[in-house]
């Protein structure tokens, strides 16, 4: 390729991916609008979050991001120019309600009216998540957020209908929920994300994704009942999850129980939120481990919540091995009865994430065996942090390409290889944004941004990517 950076290359598509399957690029409110107080925009749990000291690196936060929200002509214009056909963003509540509930905000409607209109007319998708972690911060302040019952569940189900009201008629594949995982833990366990808390970690995370679920379950039912029938979407939810790998043993009956510990981390990190959603319940061993600690759903929820989903969105990123250890049966999370260890030869991003392309074979092959689910499986997420100082070392982010040939190839194996139904995979991210509490210390995007003058520069990736799009395989 130009530029004097190699690595592209040349296109022929030795992979095919299924006809119609779909590649798209994916970003978030948050991440890239700025604009916090523009357009009669409410205060979000992030705004406050990362307006406080010491949460976020380098004491960023979100008020101009990538500034997308008065450059959407210039992001699509980059999309259309990598020949994608589909890009996945959020809809900020407090744009749409700013305090979260009452009547919508013209000025938030007309702006995601701008947006879709402007996809569209670049003949691309729009996939709308309705929560990509935004919690307008009247509801955590009066509602106790996630933790508030039926009068959070109650405002999330009317902002779903504000959405589905004004933005369903071009809108036809929502998410309701960005990787309630993150939500729960680290929004209630760990407190690295907002609403930053910690106090009752063996409790408030369970009972955040309980409710986060009934949400989820109730928006669904909403769509399905009163705009589908006529709207013609779908509607599903993106989980997060790793792969948990067991470690390797000579020792057969230590290996057998490294199976099961991986095994175990796998329902708490996954099936924890995707057993209600395909199966309408927690899985037995959280049950069993957990006690009163996990709620429960009573015989009216769990019907609202099987088979909730008209497809499965899978953001995955990472593998780590599993060994059983006695040691740390309570267990934090996901580690229930277990260590997690990296193999050293594995290369890491970034984010420190190890490297491991067949992990995301196993992931998928994993879901694909439990859930089956109808419509497929979507992968919403996958992507690759590098250290780019400058826009000329990003330019070349052969470490990014490499990911993800790596990942996409192994994908294109589970599909071709392994049977399993795989309908599109969404890039993280299409720009360099706000990483949580990272700030703008990791860059994900395919296109550099200059965070001073907001200048966009594609990166070599999103050359390689635009040749997987045009050729709906992987460049050989
Ligand atoms: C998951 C999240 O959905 C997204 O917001 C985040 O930036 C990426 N993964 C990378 O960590």
């Amino acid at each position: 390729m130009g530029d004097g950076c190699t690595g592209a290359g040349d296109g022929t598509g030795a992979r095919q991916f299924p006809e119609g399957f779909a590649w798209g690029a994916a970003t978030s409110a948050y991440q890239v609008e700025g604009g916090w107080t523009e357009g009669g925009k409410g205060r979000s749990i992030w705004d406050f979050f990362a307006h406080t000291a010491g949460k976020v690196a380098g004491g960023g936060n979100g008020d101009m991001a990538d500034d997308q929200y008065h450059r959407v002509g210039e992001d699509v214009r980059l999309m259309a120019d990598m020949g994608l056909r589909h890009y996945r963003l959020s809809i900020a509540w407090t744009r749409v309600q700013p305090t979260g509930t009452g009547p919508a905000n013209p000025e938030g409607v007309a702006f995601y009216n701008r947006v879709i209109d402007a996809l569209i007319a670049e003949g691309i998708e729009p996939l709308v998540t309705l929560y990509h972690w935004d919690l307008p911060l009247a509801l955590q302040v009066e509602r106790n957020g996630w933790l508030g019952g039926d009068a959070v569940i109650d405002a999330y189900v009317e902002y779903a209908r504000l959405c589905f009201t004004h933005f369903g008629d071009r809108v036809k594949r929502w998410i309701t929920f960005n990787e309630p995982w993150c939500v729960a833990v680290l929004g209630f366990g760990t407190g690295e994300h907002a609403p930053g808390r910690s106090r009752d970690p063996g409790r408030e995370p369970y009972l955040a994704a309980h409710h986060i679920l009934l949400a989820h379950a109730r928006a669904v039912r909403l769509y399905r009942r009163d705009f589908k029938p006529f709207q013609e979407g779908s509607i599903g939810i993106t989980f997060n999850s790793d792969w948990r790998e067991p470690l390797p043993d000579a020792d057969p009956r230590r290996y057998m129980r490294n199976c099961e510990a991986a095994e175990r981390t796998r329902q708490f990190f996954l099936a924890w939120f995707a057993d209600p959603v395909y199966l309408g319940d927690y899985p037995e061993l959280m049950r069993v481990r957990l006690g009163d600690r996990l709620p429960s759903f009573g015989a009216g929820e769990a019907a609202l919540l099987r088979g909730s989903a008209d497809f499965f969105g899978l953001n995955h990123y990472t593998t780590t091995y599993v060994s059983v250890d006695d040691t740390n049966s309570v267990g934090w999370f996901c580690d229930q009865g277990s260590q997690w260890s990296n193999d050293p030869n594995w290369a890491v991003t970034d984010m420190g994430w190890a490297i491991v392309p067949w992990g995301l074979r196993k992931m998928v092959g994993w879901i694909q065996k439990r859930y089956r689910p109808p419509g497929g499986i979507i992968v919403t997420e996958n992507g690759c942090a590098c250290k780019e100082q400058d826009a000329a070392v990003a330019k070349c982010d052969k470490l990014r390409v490499e990911y993800l040939r790596g990942y996409i190839s192994e994908l294109h194996k589970a599909i071709a290889e392994d049977g399993v139904d795989c309908r599109g995979y969404f890039v993280w991210s299409l720009l360099d944004n706000f990483e949580w509490a990272f700030g703008y210390t990791k860059r994900f995007g395919i296109h550099w941004v200059n965070f001073d003058t907001l200048e966009r520069v594609p990166k070599e990736s999103s050359k390689w990517f635009a040749k997987v799009v045009a050729t709906n395989g992987v460049p050989a």
